[in-house]
């Protein structure tokens, strides 16, 4: 989407909308009391233990689809952060502006009984149930921020496709090392049930440490499971490298490096399980 697009009839010029929370139907409300118990019978000693606790604190636990109203006034005890509205994706000036300001864009319509498994637009079940919990945490809520700000300053340096991946691969489908085991953290994991056994239990992805630049050069899967996830060994840790690279440097030396495949393993990688594979092969072969 264009920069400079307008934000949409309707929406304020920060491309928000009111949640509207009054208007939704039973039906929404049965469809994500039916997602949140799907995920949450499968979590539990899967996920980390700081995303059931934002589960708890914020009382995200009761049924229905939260009212950002309620959702905000406990998170903005806690973390400073607020869940806004927006009519469906925002771009990316408008988004990092945002998260820089702590700020967490959400879709504010729900998936349909038929889209359950999958859908192509993140709804409030992947923005909210995926998401806000973790922003509940203070070290992770203080990553979102610096990516948020780091994403402004990437516009500058054409670099934003690079910066992209490491919200992809951390955020959005990543891994912690915790109690001596892999646990899952990113969004589009935890919100989906295929993805949340995909992503731990499957022989076929790599599972690979943690390594910024690494990592930036690798090319991702939206249409699919991911081929490797990467794992980071704490938040604090993820924070702290974040915090800590200049990434002007960075990108200058991604440029001149080539782009990974999905799949690659490199002879420096941490492997932490070397991938058969087999679920993208056979995917492909179909
Ligand atoms: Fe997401």
């Amino acid at each position: 989407m264009a920069a400079d697009s307008p934000p949409p009839p309707g929406a304020a010029a920060d491309w928000t909308v009111p949640q509207a929370w009054d208007s939704y139907t039973p039906a929404e409300h049965a469809m994500w009391d039916r997602l949140f118990a799907r995920q949450s019978a499968m979590l539990p000693g899967r996920v980390t233990p700081a995303f059931l606790d934002g589960l708890d604190v914020l009382r995200m636990t009761r049924p229905g689809i939260p009212n950002f109203e309620e959702l905000n006034d406990r998170l903005m005890q806690r973390t400073g952060w607020q869940v806004v509205a927006a009519p469906g994706l925002v771009p990316d000036a408008v988004f990092f502006d945002h998260l820089a300001n702590r700020r967490f864009v959400a879709g504010r319509f729900i998936r349909t009984p038929e889209q359950i498994d999958y859908l192509e637009e993140p709804d409030i079940f992947h923005d909210v149930f995926g998401h806000v919990p973790l922003l509940a945490h203070p070290v992770f809520a203080d990553y979102m921020q610096a990516y948020g700000q780091g994403g402004l300053r990437s516009l500058g340096f054409g670099a934003l496709h690079k910066l992209a991946r490491l919200y992809w691969y951390t955020v959005e489908f990543g891994l912690i090392r915790e109690d001596g085991g892999l646990r899952l953290y990113g969004a589009g994991i935890v919100s989906s049930f295929g993805e949340s056994k995909f992503a731990l239990d499957d022989p076929s992805p790599n599972r690979i440490g943690f390594d910024l630049k690494r990592l930036m050069r690798t090319k991702y899967r939206i249409d699919d499971y991911q081929q490797s996830y990467f794992v980071i060994d704490s938040f604090d840790d993820l924070l702290r490298q974040t915090m800590e690279t200049d990434f002007a440097p960075l990108y200058a030396e991604l440029e001149d490096s080539d782009d990974l495949e999905p799949d690659a393993l490199l002879p420096d990688d941490r492997v932490i399980t070397r991938g058969t594979q087999a679920y993208a092969l056979a995917k492909a072969a179909e």
